[in-house]
């Protein structure tokens, strides 16, 4: 057996390709695909804290990158090979301004920033991995289907690299400001769909099998290895301790996936002697997991999940020609890609779900913003859920709890303005129109002539 290969997610089949094949889904039953190791080859460290210590000499790109500092638990492309922009070098941050907004009098409230990546979000974690492996397959194209980050990601990694060029599909209308300019700006090819998230994801994989395209979605197994990272960096930053909450927002679902996995991994590995609980926090209005966990039980079931309930589910969706809908546009996602692998997370890390209102995403990402790590409003979702989970007492008061902040306040500044704007008209334009009836936390700017004296005396006002 190679170090790695691809393998089926469902035990029942168990199918195996080799690490080479691109693939989306296994070709027996059409499930995902995880990538797997023979880690008795792969030879990871006996301790975690070995990751304080660079594996790569300064002088080598990989060096700089905080995704393959833990190349011995992802280690499916060979060192000479690894493509890095800077990646991963994130940082955990405890907030007691933001720990006691979600109600952790005695506990810890720890925020994991992912906004601070090269392309501003979390997503650069698994684009270095899918890239990485793309070159090594020699793919000369890669697409996705995006809410904004992959697509900012990827054509990140194509104008820097040069190595690919960039396919990104989006829905019209349905991205923000901040992304659409990334992608425009590094040269990606831009079709624009008319219709949403959900319509691009079907497109992009039928004209990436049609062309022999390299897909970078999440449905891409080796993207998940890349954000397995995430949770690594999250150990290190509690000094290799396992908090008792990871809370995730939950769009396509491929980062809860990957924090399953990483975390079942470093079990196996005897690297870890327990699991971290998981909260995967859905958007009310685009909230399918929400839905089928908690109201319809639906379970990973030891590897043979009940898809007539979820087919029975979006069955109903189509009736009600129901679109998903939130101003956390990242997640404004209906049919999530790696459900299955994330029914599977939420079995091994004893999980949750919950979904939050448009209002409670905006009043946390003002507070997050207020504790000075600025995030767009899909990564507020994780706060806001996390002040959910507390006041249900299914968080302790006592407990430590990671929040991940997935992408930066500057990819949304429309969201953050229109919050904070006194303009009534800019607020309901923006807020309004889904049921934001507040800004609870709103810093509101001072408007006055331009007259010294007017502005000495706003100044001693209000400071
Ligand atoms: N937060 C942000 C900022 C995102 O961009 C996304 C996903 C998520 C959370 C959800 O993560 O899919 O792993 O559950 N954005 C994708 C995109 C869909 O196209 O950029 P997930």
């Amino acid at each position: 057996m190679d170090v790695a290969f691809q393998r089926c997610i469902l035990p029942s089949c168990g199918a195996t390709y080799g690490i080479e094949e691109v693939r989306v889904e296994c070709q027996q039953c059409g499930s995902l695909l995880d990538v797997a190791y023979d880690w008795a080859k792969a030879a990871p460290p006996a301790k975690l804290a070995e990751f304080d210590r660079s594996l790569f000499n300064a002088a080598e790109p990989a060096a700089q990158s905080g995704v393959w500092r833990f190349w011995p638990l992802l280690p499916f492309a060979p060192r000479a090979s690894l493509v890095t922009i800077g990646e991963g070098q994130t940082q955990l941050q405890r907030s007691a301004s933001v720990g006691q907004f979600v109600g952790l009098e005695r506990g810890e409230l720890h925020l994991q920033y992912e906004g601070l990546n090269p392309s501003g979000s979390f997503k650069d974690n698994g684009m270095v991995a899918a890239f990485t492996h793309a070159r090594t397959i020699g793919a000369k194209r890669a697409a996705c289907a995006s809410t904004g980050n992959t697509s900012a990601s990827l054509a990140a990694f194509c104008s820097v690299t040069k190595l690919m060029r960039a396919v990104i599909f989006i829905g019209s209308g349905k991205i923000s400001y901040g992304k659409l300019s990334q992608a425009l700006d590094f040269g990606a090819l831009t079709i624009q769909i008319a219709g949403d998230f959900d319509d691009a994801m079907q497109r992009v994989r039928e004209v990436s099998s049609q062309l022999g395209i390299y897909l970078v979605n999440s449905v891409n197994p080796f993207r998940l290895e890349g954000q397995k990272t995430i949770m690594y960096r999250v150990l290190q930053g509690l000094g290799w301790q396992v908090p008792d909450w990871i809370v995730v927002p939950g769009g396509n679902l491929g980062n809860s996936s990957a924090f399953g996995k990483a975390f079942a991994e470093l079990k196996q590995l005897g690297l870890i002697d327990r699991l971290p609980r998981l909260a995967v926090i859905n958007a009310a209005g685009a909230n399918t997991l929400y839905e089928l966990y908690e109201r319809r039980g639906l379970r990973w079931n030891d590897g043979a999940p009940q898809d007539e309930i979820t087919s029975k589910y979006y069955a109903e969706l189509d009736e009600r020609q129901a679109r998903a809908s939130t101003i956390a546009s990242a997640i404004e996602i209906n049919r999530p890609v790696n459900l299955n692998k994330c029914l599977r997370a939420l079995a091994d890390m004893r999980g949750v779900v919950r979904e939050v209102t448009d209002q409670e995403i905006m009043d946390a990402k003002a507070q997050v913003g207020a504790g000075g790590l600025g995030c767009e409003p899909a990564s507020a979702a994780s706060v806001a859920g996390a002040k959910k989970l507390r006041a249900e007492g299914v968080i302790a008061p006592d407990e430590r709890v990671v929040c991940i902040l997935t992408g930066h306040q500057l990819k949304d500044p429309d969201a953050t303005v229109a919050y904070h704007t006194t303009d009534q008209e800019k607020f309901n334009q923006v807020l309004g129109k889904r049921g934001v009836k507040r800004a609870s936390f709103a810093n509101r700017a001072v408007a006055v002539s331009n007259n010294l004296e007017e502005i000495i005396r706003a100044i001693q006002l209000y400071s």
